[in-house]
C-alpha cells in the first residue's frame, strides 16, 4: 500500500464516523446533517476536511470526530469569522439553504483550516443541558419533602446540592429557574431562564412549598469557565444551530449564570465527592446529583464513587439525611430512555420518579420502585 493510499483509507474510516455522525442529526438538525455528509464525502476525496481533521484520523468513534468539527465550524460562525457561512446559521440570524450550505462553507474551511484543526485536536464535545434543571428541580421537591416525613417533620428539608460532571455548572441553580406549567409558574417566575417542562403528571410532592437550596457545588474533568467568552462560546458550540429552541435556553441559562456564579472544581468525582461528603450538615438534606455522566465514568471510577457513597450513606441521620438523584439513559427494547432516579438514607427509600427526553424536557411522572 503506498503511502497515499495509506492516508485515503484512513480518512474512509474516519468518512464512516461522520456518517454516523450525521445520521444521528437525522430529523434533529438538518444543516448539522448536511454539513457532515457532505464533509464525509469531502474526506473521502481527501479536500480540505482531510487537512482540517489531520491528526485525528485515528480517533475512535466514542469521541465523536464529527461533532467537533461541526462544533469548530459553528464556533467559527459565532465569532463572525464565517460571514458567507453565517447566513445557513439560524444561530446568528440565518436561515439554512442547504442546496448551496457545501459551497459557502468551502471557502471558511479553507481559510481556517489550521485553526479548526487545532480546535479538532484539542476540543472534547461538551454539552451542558439547562432543560435538565426541570426533572432536577422535580426530584429535588420530592426528596426534601420525603426527607422530612422520614424525619418527622412538616417543613421540607433546605437542600446542599453536589454535582457531579457538572460541566458549566447551568444545572446548578434550579431554584432559580422559572418552571411554565399550564396553570402556574413553579421556582422563580421573573427568572432569567424560564423553561417549559412539557411535564405529563406531577412531581409527587407539595409544589406550593419553596426549594430552598443553602448550598452547591459542582466537578467535572473539564469544568467549562461560563464566566469567561471562551467558555460561553464553547459550549454554544455544541449546539445544533438550527434548535433553536435549545440555543435560546441555553443563551438565558448563561445569562442566569452570570447573575449568579458557581464554580466546578476540576475532577472525575471520586474524592472530589468524599472531600464534600465529609463534612455532614444539621438540617440539610445533601443531595448527589448526575445528569447523563455515567457513561463516561471508568468502571475504577464507578467503584470508588459507590463507595464513597455508601460510606456518607452509613453515616447519615434522619437530621442529616442524604440523597442520590440521577438522570441518566438506560438500555431498552427500543434504543434509550432517560430515568429520574432516587435514593434517600436513612429513610430507605428508593424511587424510579419517571422518564423524559434526553435534554429534560418532555418528561413524565410515573413513580415505581427502584430495583
Ligand atoms: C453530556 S455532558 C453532561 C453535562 C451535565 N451533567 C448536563 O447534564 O448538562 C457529560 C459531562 O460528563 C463529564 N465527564 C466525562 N467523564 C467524566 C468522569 N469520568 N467523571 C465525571 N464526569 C465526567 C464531561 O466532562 C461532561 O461535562
Amino acid at each position: 500500500m503506498t503511502r497515499d493510499s495509506a492516508a485515503i483509507s484512513v480518512f474512509t474510516v474516519l468518512a464512516e464516523l461522520f456518517a454516523a455522525a450525521a445520521d444521528g442529526c437525522r430529523d434533529r438538525s438538518p444543516l448539522t446533517q448536511r454539513l457532515l455528509t457532505d464533509a464525509a464525502d469531502d474526506l473521502r476525496q481527501g479536500g480540505v476536511t482531510a487537512k482540517i481533521m489531520a491528526g485525528s484520523e485515528c480517533d475512535r468513534e466514542g469521541t465523536v470526530p464529527g461533532l467537533r468539527f461541526a462544533g469548530a465550524v459553528h464556533r467559527l460562525v459565532l465569532e463572525g469569522r464565517a460571514p458567507g457561512l453565517a447566513k445557513h446559521y439560524p444561530s446568528v440570524g440565518g436561515q439554512p439553504h442547504l442546496p448551496t450550505l457545501w459551497e459557502d462553507a468551502l471557502p471558511a474551511l479553507n481559510a481556517h483550516a489550521d485553526v479548526l484543526r487545532q480546535r479538532v485536536l484539542a476540543t472534547v464535545v461538551q454539552t451542558n443541558e439547562p432543560g435538565r434543571s426541570a426533572p432536577l428541580y422535580g426530584g429535588l421537591m420530592v426528596a426534601a419533602q420525603e426527607a422530612a416525613k422520614a424525619a418527622g417533620r412538616h417543613v421540607p428539608f433546605c437542600v446542599r446540592l453536589l454535582e457531579v460532571g457538572a460541566s458549566g455548572g447551568l444545572n446548578l441553580r434550579p431554584h432559580h429557574v422559572g418552571y411554565q406549567l399550564p396553570d402556574t409558574v413553579l421556582g422563580d417566575p421573573d427568572s432569567l431562564l424560564v423553561l417549559d417542562p412539557e411535564w405529563t403528571g406531577r412531581p409527587p410532592a407539595d409544589l406550593s412549598h419553596r426549594l430552598r437550596v443553602v448550598g452547591r457545588a459542582g466537578c467535572d474533568p473539564a469544568p467549562v469557565d461560563v464566566s469567561t467568552e471562551d467558555g460561553r462560546l464553547h459550549l454554544s458550540s455544541f449546539v445544533w444551530a438550527d434548535q433553536l429552541e435549545r440555543w435560546n435556553r441555553l443563551r438565558d441559562a448563561l445569562d442566569l449564570a452570570a447573575t449568579d456564579p458557581v464554580r466546578v472544581d476540576r475532577s472525575t468525582g471520586p474524592e472530589w465527592l468524599a472531600h464534600q461528603l465529609a463534612r455532614a450538615e444539621r438540617d440539610v438534606l445533601t443531595v448527589v446529583w448526575h445528569s447523563v455522566v455515567w457513561q463516561y465514568v471508568s468502571p475504577a471510577d464507578r467503584a470508588m464513587g459507590r463507595a464513597v457513597l455508601a460510606d456518607a450513606a452509613a453515616k447519615a441521620t434522619p437530621l442529616s439525611p442524604l440523597a442520590l438523584l440521577v438522570f441518566e439513559p438506560r438500555r431498552t427494547d427500543d434504543g434509550y430512555r432517560f430515568e429520574l432516579l432516587l435514593k434517600l438514607w436513612p429513610a430507605g427509600i428508593s424511587l424510579n420518579l419517571g422518564h423524559g427526553a434526553g435534554h429534560g424536557t418532555p418528561f413524565t411522572w410515573d413513580v415505581t420502585p427502584w430495583e
